[in-house]
């Protein structure tokens, strides 16, 4: 089959790549001639473990190809995906500019039957928006469908090829058969395909994102009551966990969660309510609770060092907002640094994949070191943001000659806190005892 995808971002390549490993042929399209020439000389402008490998097989074969001209580019396709991005506008809202721009442009474009594809994560309301903009200059029969994406960066292969369920939002049979045919690959194990009408396909990514968020901010709470009353968060976590209601999963406390999309669609949610004049009281309380989580380190580093960080330096092992990605969009370490420094702190940091992005924000304003001793070499403390897995067993013999004091806060309890209490560590992590 062939299919357009529009938009490389992100989820446009994963979508694009997965699809013409499948056996489809792909054009991606994108307005950015600069990337798209990138891409057309195999160069992936993303880090998505296993995605270079499959990316280049395909294009080699001809199933993969790009594009910077719509009309080129979607001629012949079956399937016209829209995967651009939806940045919350000033008031949280997202924002469809993107979206609605390119679905102007498609109506006098196509010319046979055409499925047209919500694939960003879009607010209730925009496939219809969407099949209203095709319509102004259409002159053949289409279909607009919701089929939010339910990938987590880092492993987004695996949940793109092994989905624990497609959803698709269509009232349309012919679009629903096209678009059975298509994830038939991807289901074979007997994972869903669940078909509903677009308004709920819509509304299910984003209770779907907003409901994680809430379920990690839930546990980031309980692990303040455990510092509060002595309790352990690791155990109530495995104590909940195994009730198959609640479930093992993102049940994790930490400094708070960050990335492109929980921070995003909560907003966006509580938004759209809003607008229904509904008060979507919990998703407040959790962005705002989420918030006050990404500082919790900061406040015990300040009362460990009775409030003066004043020429002391820090160790940060970890930027990403998550391992495997050199994402760091709304990632705790940087409302960390920019406070450590706030506070007159020097910064020596190291990260396996996202030192390049953060250069852009701090350039030398912190020092980015080889790896983690280094990082570690000569500072008065280490600070952990990313489970990075490097960070989880390190050389504890090197690391206490590189560090100045033995003294770790670590956001992401990667430690066993007896074990660093025999090391001779003072050791802060989040609803443990230290
Ligand atoms: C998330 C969703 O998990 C995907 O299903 C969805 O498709 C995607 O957003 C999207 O809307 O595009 P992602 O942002 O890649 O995926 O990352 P997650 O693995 O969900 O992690 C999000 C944040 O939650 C990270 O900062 C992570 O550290 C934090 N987290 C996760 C915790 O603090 N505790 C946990 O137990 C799990």
């Amino acid at each position: 089959m062939k299919i357009a995808v529009v938009g490389t971002g992100y989820v446009g390549l994963v979508t694009g790549t997965c699809f013409a490993e499948t056996g489809n042929h792909v054009t991606c399209i994108d307005i950015d001639k600069k990337k798209v020439e990138k891409l057309k000389n195999k160069i992936m402008p993303i880090y998505e473990p296993g995605l270079d490998l499959l990316f280049e097989r395909n294009i080699k074969q001809g199933r993969l190809e790009f594009t910077t001209s719509l009309s080129e580019g979607i001629k012949g396709a079956k399937i016209i995906f829209l995967a651009l991005p939806t940045p919350p506008g000033e008031d949280g809202s997202a924002d469809l500019k993107y979206i609605l721009g390119v679905a102007n442009e498609l109506g006098p474009l196509l010319d046979e039957y055409t499925v047209i594809v919500d694939k960003s994560t879009v607010p209730v309301g925009t496939a219809e928006k969407v099949r209203a903009n095709i319509q102004k200059g259409a002159k053949v029969e289409f279909d607009v469908v919701s089929n939010p994406e339910f990938l987590r960066e880092g492993v987004a292969l695996d949940d793109f090829m092994k989905p624990d369920r497609v959803v698709i939002g269509t009232s349309s049979e012919r679009a629903k058969k096209i678009m059975d045919n298509l994830y038939a690959p991807l289901v074979r194990q007997g994972n869903p395909i669940i078909v509903m009408d677009e308004k709920s396909a819509e509304l299910t990514k984003y209770a779907a994102n907003s409901f994680l968020a809430t379920k990690i901010t839930f546990m980031n709470e309980i692990a303040n009551m455990c510092e509060l009353v002595g309790a352990d968060v690791d155990m109530v976590r495995k104590g909940v966990g195994t009730d198959s209601r609640i479930g093992k999963r993102f049940l994790f406390a930490g400094i708070g969660y960050g990335g492109s999309c929980f921070p995003k669609d909560v907003q966006a949610l509580a938004k759209s309510a809003k607008e229904v004049n509904y008060d979507f009281e919990i998703l407040t309380a959790v962005m705002s609770k989420n918030e006050s989580q990404k500082m919790k380190l900061i406040d015990r580093i300040k009362t460990h060092f009775n409030g003066d960080l004043s020429g002391k330096t820090f160790a940060v092992w970890g930027l990403a907002f998550k391992p495997y990605t050199d994402d760091i969009r709304e990632a705790p370490s940087l409302v960390n640094i920019k406070e450590l420094l706030a506070a007159g702190a020097k910064i020596k940091t190291y990260d396996p994949e996202a030192m390049e992005n953060v250069k852009e924000i701090f350039g030398n304003e912190i020092e980015f070191c080889k790896d983690e001793y280094d990082a570690a070499q000569g500072t008065d403390a280490l600070l952990i943001m990313t489970e990075w897995p490097v960070f989880r067993t390190p050389d504890f013999g090197k690391l206490d000659s590189a560090l100045k004091n033995k003294l770790i806060f670590d956001g992401r309890n990667l430690y066993n806190t007896e074990t660093m209490a025999e090391l001779g560590y003072t050791y802060h992590s989040i609803g443990r005892a230290t």
